[in-house]
């Protein structure tokens, strides 16, 4: 950049400069293969180019350069580490890979809340609770923005559903709005300030977001002190006016019908310039902070082997042990039988923007391949060509290195009388159920979505049937994207191990977690519920997907605060795994807590002993019990975690917390303000939100407010 557009101010500029600079260069100006879109180049700034994430930064191999990013695990995945350190460094890393590439805004992370387990971008979000995803989503803001690169959470707000993505109008309750919805923006913006944010294409009771000034100026800049840009999702909204208006900066692809209709609605004095030159700034600001206009040359060269480690790690630790009857770790000698053709087409990655493109991906049975372990290849071999043919090598190379769905294939192709066969000749059984998802569409609650297939049972209930008359273990792997039905086949089975959509190096992490060179450390970031029936939003189709009499273009958000666990809890209903569970190869022990009030801080230590066999993690949990005031309350909530170190057996670790006593505070919607009731809270630390294992105390005294 020479000195000159170093000096740019926007009162230098003209009004088609300045208009310019709100509206994104449009989808034909995209410099690098696969980014989303760019800023446009106004009086010789650079352009800004943008990519999508968030499971790694989504560019598509060029015939002349390549473009391979690294596949990190999914959010979710990310969000089941319950490890900030860690997702920080993997956000650092994809902060590096989008500069090396030369993109300056990497849009992600998404930070919507898993309302319920079939929107079918759940993957790309982190959690049902907006404590962990807020704290998860700054971690890994921190992470990109280290390098200079800015992050973009997003979709801003309410967004949780794909059913009529880009017209469904939210009607939600304000405190449920604060409480849940937004709390995750609020925690992000508070703490690791972004930025950029991505207004959603949804409306917010009757607004679309990002038209929406109430929120996108008065909650997010002036209660929220945001000093970044807010851009729109990719063609949202109706009305580019009002957008500008609302304080949505920069609109997204952008057209240049956009940019004339701006500066005619500002000559008819339908937009008063004001509101152009405060995006405008904004807008400029905005690119001075990014490496293209600092003169960084990009090095086409990211570390991509650093990086793969890093993805391996970041999945090893998301891996969740759901049940364990004395099946894993297995032997590293034991003889295994795999079944199941996710062995061979297992997902890595969601479908949508939220794709990537990596150098490599290594499935299931290569995974196990690479770490020596004794495979039964004869059976393998039976559903790698049965996939080959029924997919075709097109497909495998889709799913690997681009993106691909198809419906899951029948599962029984093996006669019950050969899988006796393989019973006898082998150790240990190892079934895969492999499902994904992706943006533009939600999951269904039907056989091979959220429920197994017959074929998939049928499969469960012969290899369970054989293996155990022969007294031989069976464990399940899922390899999906959010929660299916568990609890009407779990018992057939003896460990259920859950990888979600680990990235790309799938294959490596499983085959370790399953021998034990990974001692499973994740803890669920959603509840499993028993059955769909359960889960809040299934009683009305008014609550999802959204098909009110008056409003059939709306989704309700009927269960109000009690989301996820705090629904569960609250109407003593019990899930299949609730939130905050996982096992361990080994066993933690909690002691010795203590609570002290100290003014406005809660300092809740403990310590963590491992007191099992293996080193291990553990995720220690801390839920707050609030006194019944004025307002309605959840039965507990989430206020603060740690993830230990390794502690080898018998080792311990002392963990200290402390919780904001403002974080405990309620909406009261009559009166917009936020209330602390006066009385006694009890402090729950456990090992999930249902194993709970010290209780202390604290009282607050006088009931405390403060305005939003
Ligand atoms: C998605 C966004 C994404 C954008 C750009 C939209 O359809 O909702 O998450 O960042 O496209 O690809």
């Amino acid at each position: 950049m020479d000195n000159m557009s170093k000096e740019i101010r926007v009162e230098d500029l003209s009004l088609e400069e300045r208009v310019q600079l709100l509206v994104g260069a449009s989808w034909r100006l995209r410099r690098i293969h696969g980014t989303a879109g760019e800023t446009r180049p106004v009086r010789g700034l650079p352009m800004v180019a943008m990519a999508d994430g968030p499971s790694g930064i989504r560019i598509e191999p060029n015939p002349i350069r390549r473009w391979p990013a690294t596949a990190f695990p999914v959010p979710t995945m990310l969000a089941s580490t319950w490890n900030p350190e860690l997702v920080e460094a993997v956000g650092r890393a994809m902060g590096e890979e989008a500069r090396d590439y030369g993109i300056g805004v990497f849009l992600a992370p998404g930070i919507n809340i898993h309302r319920h387990p079939l929107c079918g971008r759940n993957f790309e979000y982190f959690s049902e609770d907006p404590l962990l995803a807020g704290k998860i989503a700054s971690a890994y803001v921190k992470g990109v923005q280290s390098v200079g690169v800015a992050a973009t959470p997003k979709h801003f707000a309410a967004n949780e559903q794909e059913t009529n993505r880009t017209t469904v109008d939210t009607i939600v309750d304000e405190r449920t709005l604060r409480e849940i919805y937004l709390k995750p923006f609020e925690i992000v913006v508070k703490e690791a300030k972004p930025w950029a944010i991505m207004s959603s294409y949804n409306k917010l009771n009757g607004k679309y977001a990002s038209q929406n000034e109430w929120l996108l100026t008065k909650v997010l800049r002036e209660e929220w002190g945001f000093d970044g840009i807010v851009m729109s999702d990719w063609g949202a909204g109706d009305n580019p006016i009002e957008q500008v208006k609302a304080g949505n900066d920069l609109i997204m692809p952008g057209s240049d019908e956009i940019v004339s209709r701006l500066i005619d609605a500002v000559k008819r004095g339908e937009l008063s310039e004001d509101y152009v030159n405060r995006s405008a700034a904004r807008v400029l600001e905005f690119i001075k902070r990014t490496l293209a206009y600092k003169g960084y040359k990009p090095t086409n060269s990211p570390n991509l082997k650093e990086h793969a480690k890093l993805a391996y790690e970041a999945a090893a630790e998301g891996v969740i042990l759901l049940k364990n009857n004395d099946a894993l770790p297995l032997n590293a000698n034991a003889r295994i039988a795999l079944f199941g053709t996710g062995q061979v087409e297992t997902n890595r990655g969601g479908l949508g923007s939220g794709h990537t493109h990596p150098r490599y991906f290594i499935n299931i049975l290569d995974g196990l391949r690479s770490r020596g372990l004794r495979i039964d290849e004869e059976l393998s071999s039976i559903y790698v060509n049965y996939v080959k043919e029924n997919r075709g090598e097109d497909y495998l190379c889709a799913l690997y290195y681009e993106e691909a769905y198809s419906e899951p294939l029948p599962q029984d192709i093996i006669s019950e009388e050969q899988v006796r066969k393989y019973a006898e000749r082998n150790d240990a059984a190892i079934v895969v159920i492999s499902r994904n998802s992706g943006e533009g569409w939600d999951r269904r609650a039907v056989k091979g979505d959220y429920y197994l297939t017959d074929s998939e049972r049928r499969l469960i209930e012969i290899v369970s049937r054989q293996f155990h008359a022969l007294g031989k273990k069976v464990t399940v792997l899922l390899n999906i994207p959010a929660p299916i039905e568990v609890a009407s086949w779990r018992d057939l089975v003896d460990a259920i191990l859950l990888v979600w959509l680990p990235g790309q190096e799938a294959g490596r992490v499983i085959a370790d977690a399953l021998i034990g060179v990974v001692n499973p450390s994740g803890k669920l970031p959603v509840t499993f519920p028993k059955d769909w029936g359960d889960v809040p939003t299934s009683k009305s189709p008014e609550c999802y997907p959204g098909i009110p009499k008056e409003n059939p273009g709306a989704v309700r958000y009927c269960e109000g605060i009690y989301v996820g666990y705090r629904y569960y809890d609250k109407y003593s209903v019990e899930p299949a795994y609730e939130f905050g569970y996982g096992l361990s190869y080994t066993r933690f022990e909690y002691r010795g807590l203590s609570v002290v009030k100290d003014g406005e801080l809660i300092k809740v230590s403990f310590d963590v002993v491992n007191v099992g066999k293996h080193p291990g993690k553990e995720v220690a949990q801390v839920y707050v019990k609030a006194p019944q005031g004025k307002l309605d309350k959840p039965v507990q909530e989430l206020k603060a975690f740690k993830k230990t170190r390794l502690l080898n057996p018998g080792e311990l670790e002392h963990v200290e917390l402390t919780i904001n006593v403002r974080d405990l505070a309620s909406f009261d919607e009559s009166r917009g303000m936020w209330i602390i009731d006066d009385g006694e809270y009890e402090v729950r630390v456990g090992a999930s939100s249902r194993d709970i294992r010290l209780t202390g105390k604290f009282t607050v005294s006088g009931v405390i407010e403060f305005k939003p």
